[in-house]
């Protein structure tokens, strides 16, 4: 058990990989407090955890509500003591045109997907820093943090910006001993992916013949790298954003398939 006992806040884990991360976390052995903006997401898959015989207790909890995560994050000291790891993973999007996005909705996603992720991390590392003991943050990135892609001027710079913060948050506190790296899922085998898919939204086949590997990942994928950064066999990294991506951000060939001759 690579996480025995540690206290692991995770953020939209009632989300596919949210869930997907928290039962991997438990299977660790990591106490785990799920926390989503809903609620009933959340205890979802806290239920989960718990059906299994795993340590979980979970909370309705909107990331951007500044109050609501420090009297959350204290109700988790008084009940488990220090949290030793945060997993960032509430997030959104908006798929629309740039002349037809308002500032509004490009506004909404920068928050959430930014400032969001910079409260909890600043709430958890003060706690952190009290201690004294280091612990270790994960953000949420994606791919199309490293490049531009229609329809997506709100998100493509949300993803761009968290890798930076997840470089500055790095520096500032690595002689505390608080890790913070960042894992840049593709596109991943989730619920809302599939659905895109039956509805004729998305074409996968195009999505699988871009990348490398020849498959997409699935929210085990994100969730095992996550474990890892969160583990001590990563004590040496940190400030780094890690694709999780089958090759997609590597390749830079002409047409669509990679060649493998
Ligand atoms: N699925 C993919 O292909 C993919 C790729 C790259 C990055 N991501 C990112 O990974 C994260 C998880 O993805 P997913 O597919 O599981 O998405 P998901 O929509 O299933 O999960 C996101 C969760 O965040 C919660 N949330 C939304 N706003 C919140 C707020 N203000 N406070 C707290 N929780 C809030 C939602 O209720 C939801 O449960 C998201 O940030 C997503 O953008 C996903």
């Amino acid at each position: 058990m690579r996480l025995k006992d540690r206290v692991v806040i995770i953020t939209g884990g009632g989300g596919d990989i949210g869930t997907a991360t928290s039962l991997v976390f438990a299977r660790e052995g990591a106490i785990v407090v799920v926390t989503d903006s809903r609620a009933d997401m959340a205890e979802r898959t806290a239920k989960l955890i718990r059906d299994g015989g795993g340590r979980v207790t979970s909370f309705g909890l909107d990331v951007l509500d500044e109050a609501a995560v420090e009297r959350t994050f204290d109700a988790v000291f008084e009940r488990f003591g220090c949290p030793d790891i945060l997993v960032n993973l509430a997030g959104d999007t908006v798929i629309k045109k740039s002349v037809d996005m308002s500032v509004e909705e490009f506004d909404r996603i920068l928050r959430l997907n930014v400032t969001g992720q910079f409260i909890t991390a600043r709430s958890v590392a003060r706690r952190m820093l009290t201690r004294g003991q280091g612990g270790a943050i994960i953000n949420i990135g994606s791919i199309l943090g490293y490049g531009g892609t229609p329809r997506r001027a709100g998100y493509t710079s949300s993803r761009g910006a968290i890798i930076n913060l997840t470089k500055t948050l790095a520096v500032e506190w690595a002689l505390d001993g608080i890790r913070v790296n960042c894992v840049a899922p593709g596109w991943t085998m989730t619920k809302a992916l599939r659905a895109a898919v039956e509805s004729g939204g998305l074409n996968v086949d195009a999505l699988i013949e871009r990348t490398p590997m020849g498959r997409l990942p699935e929210v085990e994928d994100i969730a095992n790298a996550v474990l890892f950064l969160a583990s001590d066999e990563s004590s040496m990294i940190t400030g780094h954003t890690i694709p999780i991506d089958g090759g997609v951000t590597a390749y830079m060939g002409i047409g669509g398939k990679p060649s493998h001759a």
